[in-house]
């Protein structure tokens, strides 16, 4: 059962610092934690094969298949919005974090107290990932707090909406209108995570800022 979601959520967790270099073994060993790969989790949705959703976005296939690969197989332990949400988030399945439907137990406090604190992103974190998050979170999720493991957060308040939504940025709620140029949500979680990703790289040239 696909949820009737349209939206493009990224998920980025940037590693700040130096990349690899397969050369400086020296440096390898003294400064493991700058030669970690840099991680972009981009999460899209409703690309299924029934509802065709792929052949109306041509582009977003050229990009993707010419670009980088094609999967010709996908599984999911539970393909419904609330419940993959938060097993890609633990790792665990459904009978083990309990969210079964898109409302019951979804970013519920027994979630926030038990599975939210485990997440990969606070994994991330904790060995020294600099984690960012843009994008639609769990259905239910009231925008009240920023998600444990996230250094930069810009959530969406409640479920999909494109336009009248309400954001958590950062910890502050944010309201957008209807305005194309500004509002538009997935045009602006894109802009913010790009902003975001270029701000990681200028710290990584330039370190004494
Ligand atoms: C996508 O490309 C196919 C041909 O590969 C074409 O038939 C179709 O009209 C295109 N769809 C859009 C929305 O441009
Ligand atoms: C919510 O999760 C708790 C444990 O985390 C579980 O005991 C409870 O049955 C779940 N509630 C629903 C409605 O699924
Ligand atoms: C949002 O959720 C938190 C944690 O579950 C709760 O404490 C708070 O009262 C809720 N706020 C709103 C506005 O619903
Ligand atoms: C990230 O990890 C550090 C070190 O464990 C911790 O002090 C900090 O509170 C964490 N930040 C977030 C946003 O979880
Ligand atoms: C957003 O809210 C405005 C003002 O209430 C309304 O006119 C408009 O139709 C709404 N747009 C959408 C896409 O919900």
């Amino acid at each position: 059962m696909a949820s009737t979601t349209r939206y493009l959520l990224l998920l980025l967790g940037v590693l700040s610092v130096a990349h690899a270099s397969i050369f400086l073994k020296a440096r390898f060993q003294r400064d493991r934690r700058n030669i970690r790969p840099n991680i972009i989790l981009i999460l899209t949705d409703d690309q299924d094969m029934e509802l065709g959703s792929m052949q109306v976005m041509n582009k977003t296939r050229r990009i993707m298949e010419q670009g980088g690969t094609h999967f010709s197989n996908a599984f999911v332990t539970t393909p419904m919005c609330c419940p993959s949400r938060s097993s890609m988030l633990t790792g665990k399945y459904v009978h083990n974090h309990n969210t079964y439907t898109n409302n019951e137990n979804c970013s519920s406090p027994s979630w926030q107290a038990q599975h939210e604190t485990r997440t990969f992103g606070v994994y991330l974190n904790n060995t020294g990932y600099r984690t960012g998050f843009f994008g639609k979170y769990l259905n239910e999720y009231n925008g009240s707090y920023i998600p444990p493991g996230w250094r930069e957060w810009v959530g969406l308040v409640k479920n999909s909406r494109f336009y009248n939504y309400t954001l958590c940025r950062n910890g502050v709620r944010e309201k957008h209108g209807c305005e194309y140029p500004k509002d538009y949500f997935t045009d602006l979680i894109t802009e913010d995570g790009i902003n975001y990703f270029r701000s990681s790289k200028r710290m990584y040239l330039s370190p004494a800022q």
